[in-house]
């Protein structure tokens, strides 16, 4: 028999469960709503793409997991479980601990980040003193060799400073230092996006291998569809701060139900065929003021009266598959009695 997954069973299973978020920036013209209301689970070992066109609120979603928003942004309401503790709520001490041993980040142009004075031993040395104390040198000389060695970098690359590294081996020290603790998440905000199309194969194939041969559960936001379809196991589609579709990485390009999604696929770009980009750029709403209903009415070519006025939630429409579309309101599914609703 196979077992059907509802939300429900997502979450109870999940590493990371996250309910209801909403992020804010707060500017003299109204608040920017870049998190809108979002739910969301990984669960453990689990790769989770999270794509959608630049200023979705990818990485506002992805601070706001860590709780690393920073102002004039706030976490406005919603929780983020992490093995059952709310984070939005912890005391920053404990929120501390947590960080690098539990959820580590590889941010948004992380190798640019890499201190230029500073010598490979000792970046990624320092992340490890930080959070375990004070340790024998053979032993975390030792350990950094390991570590580099997993991200595919040889050992004297201990000893090198970060200008000496091309982009790629640089992105795999970021890497390096995001599992120097062997946490069971890792958020990595694109991290390819800035090399050259064979070193993202690399470096993302490189991620793959660590995350498998660690067993952590990985978060990767990304706008290239082709290469998601490569490296995760479901993929959570957004759009102007809402999660509009999440569904296993199989099902989500063999059936994708959002016209979002449908768009997003149809705009892959192919070899065998020239086609024209479907998905037009930069028409999203002002995010300072959404419209009522459906988030995606402006862009949509199937909008129906009904899109313009009710806001169609997140359901499960497919087993493990949800999407938020009204083309589907007269769809009934067994789980339909526990709807996870994006407002
Ligand atoms: N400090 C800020 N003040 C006001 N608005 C902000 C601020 N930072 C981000 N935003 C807005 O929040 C929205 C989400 O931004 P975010 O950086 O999370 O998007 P993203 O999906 O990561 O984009 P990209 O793919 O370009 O990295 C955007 O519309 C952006 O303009
Ligand atoms: S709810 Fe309506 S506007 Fe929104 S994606 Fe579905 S059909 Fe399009
Ligand atoms: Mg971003």
């Amino acid at each position: 028999m196979t077992m059907v997954i509802t939300r429900d069973t997502l979450a109870s299973t999940a590493l990371l469960d996250v309910r209801g978020l909403r992020v804010h920036y707060d500017t003299p013209s109204g608040d920017v709503i870049a998190v809108n209301g979002v739910d969301f689970q990984v669960r453990p070992g689990e790769t989770v793409g999270l794509v959608g066109e630049s200023g979705c609120g990818k990485t506002t979603l992805a601070m706001a997991i860590l709780r690393l928003v920073q102002p004039p942004g706030r976490i406005v309401d919603g929780e983020v479980l992490l093995e059952g503790t709310d984070v939005v709520r912890l005391s920053e001490g404990r929120l501390r601990e947590l960080r690098w041993r539990k959820l580590a980040l590889i941010p948004q142009g992380a190798m640019n980040s890499l201190n230029p004075v500073m010598r490979i031993k000792d970046q990624i040395g320092d992340a490890i003193l930080t959070h375990e104390g004070r340790q024998a040198k053979p032993g975390l000389r030792e350990r950094i060799i390991k570590l580099l060695s997993l991200v595919g970098l040889p050992s004297r690359v201990y000893t090198m400073y970060p200008h000496e590294l091309s982009g790629g081996m640089k992105q795999r020290v970021c890497i390096a230092m995001a599992i120097a603790l062997n946490p069971p998440l890792i958020i990595a905000d694109e991290p390819t996006s800035a090399l050259d199309v064979v070193v993202q194969r690399l470096v993302g194939q490189t991620l793959l291998e660590v995350k498998k041969s660690l067993g952590m559960a990985m978060i990767l936001i990304g706008h290239d569809m082709g290469l998601q379809a490569q490296l995760v196991d479901r993929l959570a589609i957004m759009y102007a701060g809402n999660i509009v579709e999440n569904a296993p990485v199989n099902s989500a390009f063999a059936e994708p139900l959002h016209p979002y999604t449908q768009l997003l696929i149809a705009s892959i770009p192919s070899i065998k065929e020239r086609k024209p980009l479907r998905l037009t750029e930069g028409l999203t709403h002002d995010l300072r003021r959404p419209p009522p209903g459906c988030v995606f009415q402006f862009r949509c070519p199937q909008v129906m009266e009904r899109c313009r006025t009710v806001v169609p939630p997140l359901r499960e429409l497919k087993p493990n598959h949800f999407a938020a579309c009204h083309l589907y309101h007269d769809l009934r599914m067994p789980n339909d009695a526990a709807p996870a609703g994006n407002s």
